[in-house]
């Protein structure tokens, strides 16, 4: 890389840093469009829709469902992130309701007396748990931004869990693999009868529609109060745990602003802390912005690509964490100036070793694949893209008795102990170490972006390759991209450490593969397809609405005119 290449790469950068996005034109959306990873959770959205909800109403009716119907991948016993965006010129807004360590929390609380970690002590059983998050929003939403009642928001939720829902085979098959793990009460739930559900077979849960009714019936104390607080605590004191009534009736969720960053005439709007995801998303943004990317052939736009990935997710292990506990330079991490920096690193001759970069160095362990994300657009132009976790598949695997809710194992996602790296691989620092009432460390990305070509709302679960997939369909959406194409990019994913270049089937060829080899990369595909990602776009110009549900996953996409 040539000093004068560098130095119009850092003009490129501040001229790039100072251009306005383009003022949206709104011409009103000609429908309204719900995209989810399951058709019945889509069709909820619909339907509070007709009856006369925005599009915060409807995330809370396929929110709720989705708790229903993809019990493993998320639930109202765990956390969520909704990037709220109401019509018209207004300010989006992170409803931050990711769980919270309990009060009894404390550092080294999965460590054995040597100082190490106890294989699966944050991942399995109640101690894995932390305080939900996703009644608290659920409530906060119909009350704040809703036009209907959270009973009648919740009322799709409530009858698909107390009438049932056909079992289908990606259930089945996480139910059959992780039901060793699971404690009797969710057994029972998930195996009726002691036994597999067969396809098709409808899948009640009464407990959980009466804790659903509760919620409804009473807002937050529905959940965080009264019969359903004290059986949940109860539960997970008799299974190790460390909840105290306390913990539920003081877990509040959180009004942030978005993180905010613009790349070549589009305004990325994404997660703030205690998610990593937007800040790393804007901070690849910039990196890229410096280069004529598409100048670049494959092998050359991959390794790019990798290369910011790799310099993002290692700001992600050293400063990310919750900002009611560390203070984590967002402003640095996402100014083009500090990309700049980082993109002078880059060579494009060349891979970085990770290791070459200052920061913290361990063996990875394995990803994960559970979560799930939805996008919500109504008539008038409301919108909300939100990601949803109880983390890994059923989360903890423990149910408290008589309550229905699966636990998320959200405090995996805490740096267990500093320098470790948790289930995702993700190495985490200080920043993100474990404190009472602290919020762990999040990957979830919901995302709008807007240009001259509208808006665009994104995400999609996948663990700690969220950020690298939202990316890539940024990515595809800014380089003039439809719904379609941006949830079918092909993936590929480098977080830093471990230091190879994972990949889906088929997203690199042979001689992509052989390219990036000879430049110091380890490629490694990992399997099928991975993440689920459910897209709306709005053309702003002319009102089209477009929406996209990823061909890898069962999601549907509908629609209404309401
Ligand atoms: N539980 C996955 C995440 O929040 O990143």
């Amino acid at each position: 890389m040539s000093a004068l290449r560098d130095r119009l790469r850092g003009i490129v950068v501040v001229a790039s840093a100072l251009t306005t996005v383009t003022a949206l034109a709104q011409h009103a959306p000609d429908r309204a469009a719900v995209a989810s990873a399951h058709p019945l959770a889509s069709e909820a959205g619909i339907e509070v829709l007709a009856a006369g909800g925005n599009a915060f109403d409807a995330a809370i009716a396929v929110s709720a469902s989705l708790s229903v119907v993809e019990p493993f991948g998320s639930g109202i016993g765990g956390g969520a992130l909704f990037l709220l965006q109401p019509a018209g010129d207004g300010q989006a807004v992170m409803v931050d309701a990711r769980e919270k360590a309990p009060g009894a929390a404390h550092r080294d609380m999965y460590l054995d007396a040597a100082g190490e970690p106890i294989p699966r002590a944050s991942r399995d059983g109640a101690l894995a748990a932390g305080i939900p998050g996703l009644p608290a929003a659920l409530a906060h939403l119909a009350e704040r931004y809703g036009e209907l009642p959270l009973e009648r928001s919740l009322a799709p939720a409530i009858r698909q869990a107390r009438d049932g829902f056909p079992a289908y085979a990606g259930l089945l098959r996480r139910i059959e693999s992780r039901s060793r793990g699971m404690n009797a009460a969710a057994r029972k739930a998930f195996m009726p009868g002691g036994a597999l559900p067969v396809e098709g077979q409808l899948l009640r849960q009464q407990d959980l529609a009466a804790t659903l009714q509760a919620l409804a019936d009473q807002g937050r104390s529905g959940f965080y109060g009264g019969r359903v607080a004290e059986r949940l605590v109860a539960g997970v004191r008799a299974g190790g745990g460390i909840w105290s009534t306390e913990d539920l009736a003081d877990y509040a969720v959180i009004e942030r602003p978005a993180v905010t960053g613009q790349y070549r005439g589009a305004e990325i709007v994404s997660a703030a802390p205690p998610s990593s995801g937007g800040v790393a998303l804007i901070d690849m943004l910039n990196m890229l912005d410096g280069f004529n990317v598409a100048g670049l052939d494959r092998v050359g736009r991959v390794h790019l690509l990798t290369e910011v990935m790799r310099r993002a997710y290692r700001d992600r292990a050293v400063y990310l964490g919750d900002t009611d506990f560390v203070d984590v330079p967002i402003a640095r991490l996402t100014h083009p100036y500090y990309a700049s920096g980082q993109s002078a690193t880059i060579r494009l001759d060349r891979a970085t070793p990770s290791d070459a970069l200052p920061g913290v160095s361990l063996p990875p362990t394995g990803p994960g694949d559970q979560t799930s994300h939805f996008s919500v657009l109504d008539s008038r132009g409301n919108a909300v893209a939100a990601t949803q976790s109880i983390n890994f598949s059923f989360g903890s695997g423990f149910m408290p008795a008589d309550t229905g809710v699966i636990l998320n194992n959200e405090m995996d996602d805490f740096s267990i102990k500093p320098g470790v790296p948790n289930g995702y691989g993700l190495i985490g620092a200080e920043a993100n170490a474990i404190a009472p009432h602290k919020r762990m460390l999040s990957s979830m990305t919901p995302t709008i972006l807007k240009s001259a070509r509208g808006i665009a709302l994104l995400g999609t679960p996948g663990g700690s390759r969220i950020i690298t997939m939202v990316f890539l369909a940024s990515l595809a959406w800014i380089e003039g991209g439809d719904a379609a194409a941006m949830v079918a990019v092909p993936r590929f994913h480098h977080q830093y450490l471990p230091d190879v270049i994972e990949y889906e089937r088929g997203a690199l060829d042979a001689a992509t593969l052989a390219g990036l080899e000879r430049l110091g990369h380890s490629p490694r595909e990992v399997g099928r397809g991975y993440g689920d990602m459910h897209v709306v776009t709005w053309d702003t110009e002319t009102g089209a609405v477009d929406a996209a549900s990823d061909p890898r996953g069962i999601g549907e996409v509908r629609y209404t005119t309401r």
